[in-house]
């Protein structure tokens, strides 16, 4: 297996137009592989292994490069063979980093936090950079010092991050109850228990398919973690755990964007490697949408069957909710219903800046603050814009648009395909982020698009 550069080639040109020219459906065949949101906590989880870990169905995202460069630099040996998608890490040389080092390489992601456990762990200490991530809201890190800190972990916040500190005992089992089924803070909570001494009792877990395989990953590693049906997560601490062999859930965000795309585009894709059991809520929504799908062994077929598309009124929640990441892409294909469709975000309070594109290309969607169409949430008199009125169908346009966030950005993607006209998108290289070879899959797809 050779050592190969970072994934540039699966990114997109930085600074680089994309020219979209719409009003064709998509269709023909494309693979999703691993999932963007558990490959590179499986990776950081190699950092508590005694031998080396394999991973594979890795995807070329960005996501997964800049977790690699973070391994490297703590002296973790990473290995990937990107044809393939196994990536093999080999953490016997771990190693600490300054603060400056990790500033330089983490900008872009918010994963450089989850390093923290597994650090104080290894090394006693840990330092957490000014965080990346997509901009959807405040995004505070709040439960995961909470958290870090009742493992009895030292939190001091400097003027160049905030740095932690293991007691000198090494960090101990507690209780923790999330305020919200935070993905990250659970994440943060399981990494660290596992090696912790004693007993961790997670209450108000999330339990995303995600963190699912996390678990998958870190009881073959040597941990004991059981899962309640009531959001409560029971770690017993280990003194010792070895490397693992992993194959990675299939990105379930990824697979249900191009499922939106075909719909959006009255298409008809195949999506290689789609898992019907962790998409069954997007499925029921894409079906009462009007979307047609068949689940095959190897992936589902998504396709628009002709006629209109039906309004609905969706909430996003958390896992077995319909997931905030499949909204951006799915409301493109409501502009195209026949009526009014509401849509409450209630994960985060602010997921409905790529709006302001869609209307500029002709769509008729409002943004409200109230919790509009089901229970208040928890962003209810907040002045947040979190409640969304789409009245369809409205023909969609060609416009000059810009990339605000990744799925955002795959929605302005998906409304440049189904748009009369040209589009001309800007800022596409976020999309690399998460979307491995978007370019050659929309290729493949027979979409008509362009470098500029
Ligand atoms: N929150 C806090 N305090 C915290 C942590 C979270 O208030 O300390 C709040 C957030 O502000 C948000 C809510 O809790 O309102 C949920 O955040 P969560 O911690 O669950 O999100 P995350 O771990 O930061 C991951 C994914 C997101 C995905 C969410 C929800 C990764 C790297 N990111 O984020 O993915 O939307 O879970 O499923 O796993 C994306 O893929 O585009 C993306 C944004």
């Amino acid at each position: 297996m050779q050592k190969t550069d970072t994934a540039l080639s699966s990114t997109a040109p930085s600074g680089k137009v994309l020219r979209v020219e719409g009003g064709s459906p998509l269709y023909g065949t494309i693979s999703v592989r691993g999932a963007k949101n558990f490959v590179p906590k499986a990776m950081v989880a190699s950092l508590l292994g005694h031998s080396p870990s394999q991973l594979r169905n890795v995807p070329l995202i960005r996501d997964v490069d800049v977790v690699r460069d973070m391994l490297n630099l703590h002296g973790v040996d990473v290995i990937f063979d990107e044809e393939e998608g196994v990536m093999i890490l080999d953490p016997s040389h771990v190693d600490a980093a300054t603060p400056t080092e990790i500033d330089a390489l983490s900008g872009s992601s918010r994963i450089p936090i989850l390093f923290c456990g597994p650090l104080l762990h290894r090394l006693g200490e840990a330092f957490i950079p000014e965080l990346g991530g997509c901009v959807i809201g405040d995004r505070p890190i709040d439960f995961h010092l909470e958290t870090l800190r009742r493992f009895g972990a030292e939190v001091e916040k400097t003027s160049e991050g905030i740095r932690l500190t293991a007691p000198a005992g090494g960090l101990k089992g507690t209780q923790i109850n999330l305020p919200y089924p935070s993905v990250g803070a659970t994440e943060q909570t399981l990494l660290t228990a596992v090696m912790a001494q004693g007993i961790t009792t997670l209450t108000g877990a999330a339990i995303e398919p995600e963190i699912m395989d996390l678990i998958n990953v870190l009881q073959k590693m040597g941990a004991i973690i059981s899962v309640d049906t009531d959001r409560t997560i029971r770690i017993e601490g280990v003194e010792r755990l070895e490397g693992y062999s992993h194959t990675a859930l299939p990105d379930r965000i990824e697979a249900a964007s191009w499922g939106s795309a075909a719909l959006a585009t009255r298409g008809d894709v195949f999506v290689r490697g789609a898992h019907q059991p962790d998409m069954i809520t997007f499925l029921n929504t894409f079906r009462k949408v009007g979307g047609a799908f068949d689940v095959e062994e190897d992936g589902i077929r998504f396709y628009h069957p002709g006629g209109s598309l039906k309004p609905i009124v969706l909430e996003t929640n958390v896992h077995p909710g319909f997931m905030t990441d499949w909204q951006q892409p799915l409301v493109v294909a409501l502009t195209q219903a026949d009526g009014l469709s509401i849509v409450h975000e209630t994960v985060y309070e602010n997921r409905f800046g790529f709006v302001t594109a869609l209307r500029k290309m002709g769509a008729n969607i409002q943004v409200y603050t109230e919790c509009v169409g089901s229970a208040p949430c928890r962003f209810q008199a907040k002045n947040f814009h979190h409640s969304a009125v789409i009245s369809g169908p409205t023909p969609l346009h060609g416009a000059d648009i810009t990339v605000p966030d990744l799925r955002g950005g795959f929605s302005h993607l998906i409304a440049a395909l189904a748009a009369e006209g040209v589009s001309h998108v800007s800022g596409i290289d976020v999309i690399s982020r998460g979307y491995e070879h978007f370019m050659s899959k929309l290729l493949k797809l027979h979409a008509k698009v362009e470098y500029v």
